[in-house]
């Protein structure tokens, strides 16, 4: 017996979704989520500060498929730390890593984060760009802004521009401008219900369907914004069809030009992408995309894809 609450109409959509297994699902939702973190290379070495925090009592493990990301144990809250304040480690779900590492930022490259409050991917990408190019982060929320704002400074970013915008219609002044694109689209949350029970309870049908109308106009904007030949990543952490393999269905049937590409995650447990959903047959390239569930890594769950834009 679960001591969460669920909706009706999470009840009803969990038992209809394919590919889950409900006891293990249920388990991994009442489990609280590993303490991680990155280590921020751009203000000093990994070394150096891995040694602080050893000194103080956290015992760390690699995280193998982030770099520079670590679990920890041991030690007061890490949220409470003086590494935190300072800016020398940053916190961070161990599975929301994985996104930006499916990106892949390379120093000097032009990198849109569209939907980047409160910062986490964005300062991930910052540390990967190593200072050279340029990261845009963007978000319509006046109040999340303020806090990306702060995060990014904390964290000593400097080659990086905030905008405040509809990332719907950032195509409209961004065309082909950018070598990456993020979109870790808002979304109904059920990867991380471990955080909050209170997304059970209030989870509905209609919230979905609203979300999958943003998130397909949010990916098209962001595809737009795209150099020929760049590189889209679509990610939220939630479970539904509607706000994944049917956002990025939406975008292979509007753009000819884009294609799904594999992605490999060093020790990352996940399942390929759905292709078939209540007798609709999508696209096969869906299965390249990863879904991620709260118990394949007892962490939180997500849906990354992985997409090229074609040039010529
Ligand atoms: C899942 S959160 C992003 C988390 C962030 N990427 C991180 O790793 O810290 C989704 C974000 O999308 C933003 N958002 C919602 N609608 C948007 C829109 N139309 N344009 C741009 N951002 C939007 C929300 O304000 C929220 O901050």
């Amino acid at each position: 017996m679960s001591k969460i609450v669920f909706s009706e109409d999470l009840k009803n959509y969990l038992s209809r979704l394919p590919d889950v297994e409900l006891d293990l699902l249920l388990e991994a939702y009442e489990r609280p989520l590993p303490e991680a973190f990155r280590i921020n290379t751009l203000k000093a070495s990994e070394e150096k500060i891995l040694e602080r925090l050893r000194s103080r009592g956290y015992a760390v493990e690699p995280i193998p498929w982030a770099r520079h990301g670590y679990i920890a144990s041991g030690g007061e809250d890490l949220g409470k730390s003086l590494e935190h304040m300072l800016g020398l480690i940053y916190i961070q779900g161990p599975v929301s890593m994985a996104p930006v590492e499916v990106l892949d930022p390379r120093p000097g490259e032009i990198i849109l984060d569209l939907c980047a409050a409160p910062g986490s991917k964005s300062t991930q990408i910052a540390q990967l760009l190593r200072g050279e190019g340029v990261l845009v982060a963007n978000d319509v929320s006046f109040e999340r802004v303020k806090a990306l704002s702060s995060n990014l400074q904390r964290f000593g970013v400097l080659n990086c521009v905030i905008t405040l915008a509809d990332g719907r219609k950032y195509s409209r002044f961004a065309q082909e401008l950018f070598d990456k694109v993020l979109v870790d689209a808002p979304c109904s949350s059920l990867g991380i219900v471990s955080k909050s029970w209170g997304i059970a309870r209030s989870w509905s049908i209609g919230i979905v369907k609203r979300l999958s109308e943003l998130q397909r106009k949010l990916i098209l904007a962001a595809f737009d914004c795209l150099k020929p030949g760049g590189i889209l990543v679509y990610s939220t952490c939630t479970l539904t069809i509607e706000e994944n393999e049917l956002v990025v269905n939406w975008l292979l049937e509007s753009r000819e030009n884009a294609r799904v590409e594999e992605i490999k995650l060093n020790g990352l447990r996940y399942r390929p992408g759905i292709t078939e959903y209540e007798g609709m047959r999508l696209n096969d390239e869906l299965s390249k995309a990863i879904r991620i569930m709260p118990y394949d890594n007892w962490a939180e769950g997500f849906y990354i894809a992985r997409i090229v834009k074609e040039a010529g």
